[in-house]
């Protein structure tokens, strides 16, 4: 069992996903369809478009009347689907794998603004505001993306307002948390921040076990630091002071948050 975790203002839920099995009406015939369309070459868990704002407010017809105009694209580990600044303009949906979008600084520095899974989308900057791309996209881990044209797209904005609706959530949680970020570069320390991110990730990737939160993040150290946006000395010496009080586990490319409750005191 899967568990994904979902952050409450004073609790973490875990709700529970049986992979690959359901027993709700969200798994009847149609939901099947919009996983497997003709043509995308899809083994898709319905569940996992369904979460994607994009879908989010549309019946199920609608939903695999959507899904059969986008695209599938498979990336290997590592690969960029574009660099910041190119002139594209198609959203795409996490279908699996893990995609990093990041922005260079001066003298190469990089700093990494989110870090997306499955059933998260992307792109629809520069669909609504014509322009550049905003951020560079790269396969952390081998990724199956959905992609949707710009006058695919446009039509449904007209045709269905609950596409737009879903989209406008997006943007707005978006906004919420950019400023939050914002203010954490304010007001947090680096190990705030460092626990603020580990549990983000955890709300993302995390699988409950025995002994933890296991997050399979996939990041190397390197890329850690850029999400925080501190270096990885500092990052790192975070992360070794939590393991040293017992909070988490390192490992490579995951971490085991073993104390919730700390970590969670101390992102505040
Ligand atoms: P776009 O600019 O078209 O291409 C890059 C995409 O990265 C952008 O659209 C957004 O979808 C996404 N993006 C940009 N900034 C952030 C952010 N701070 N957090 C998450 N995603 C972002």
């Amino acid at each position: 069992m899967a568990a994904a975790y979902v952050r409450r203002p004073e609790c973490w839920l875990i709700v529970a996903r049986v992979a690959g099995t359901c027993s709700s009406s969200a798994c009847d015939g149609s939901l099947a369809a919009l996983a497997g369309d003709a043509g995308t070459g899809g083994n898709v868990d319905p569940e996992v478009l369904k979460k994607a704002p994009l879908f989010a407010r549309l019946d199920d017809e609608a939903a695999t009347a959507l899904s059969a105009t986008m695209g599938t694209i498979t990336l290997t580990k590592g690969e960029v689907l574009f660099h910041e600044g190119d002139a594209e303009d198609r959203l795409y949906v996490v279908v699996s794998g893990k995609i990093k979008l990041g922005r260079s600084g001066s003298a190469g520095r990089e700093n990494l603004l989110a870090v997306l899974g499955p059933g998260q989308m992307f792109g629809e900057l520069s669909l609504f505001d014509p322009g550049p791309r905003s951020t560079t996209a790269t396969a952390v881990t081998a990724c199956e993306l959905r992609t949707l044209e710009h006058d695919e797209l446009m039509g449904w904005l007209t045709g269905r307002p609950e596409v737009a609706q879903g989209l406008l959530g997006q943007l707005a949680a978006r906004l919420r948390r950019a400023n939050d970020v914002v203010a954490d570069m304010v007001f947090s320390d680096v190990p705030g921040r460092v626990a603020k991110q580990l549990l983000e990730l955890a709300q993302r990737f995390g699988d409950r076990r025995d002994d933890g939160v296991h997050v399979h993040h996939d990041l190397t150290q390197e890329e850690l630091a850029q999400l925080v946006g501190a270096s990885r000395e500092t990052v790192n010496k975070a992360l070794a002071d939590f393991a040293a009080r017992g909070w988490i586990r390192l490992e490579p490319r995951s971490v085991t948050i073993l104390d919730v409750d700390r970590v969670e005191r101390r992102a505040r």
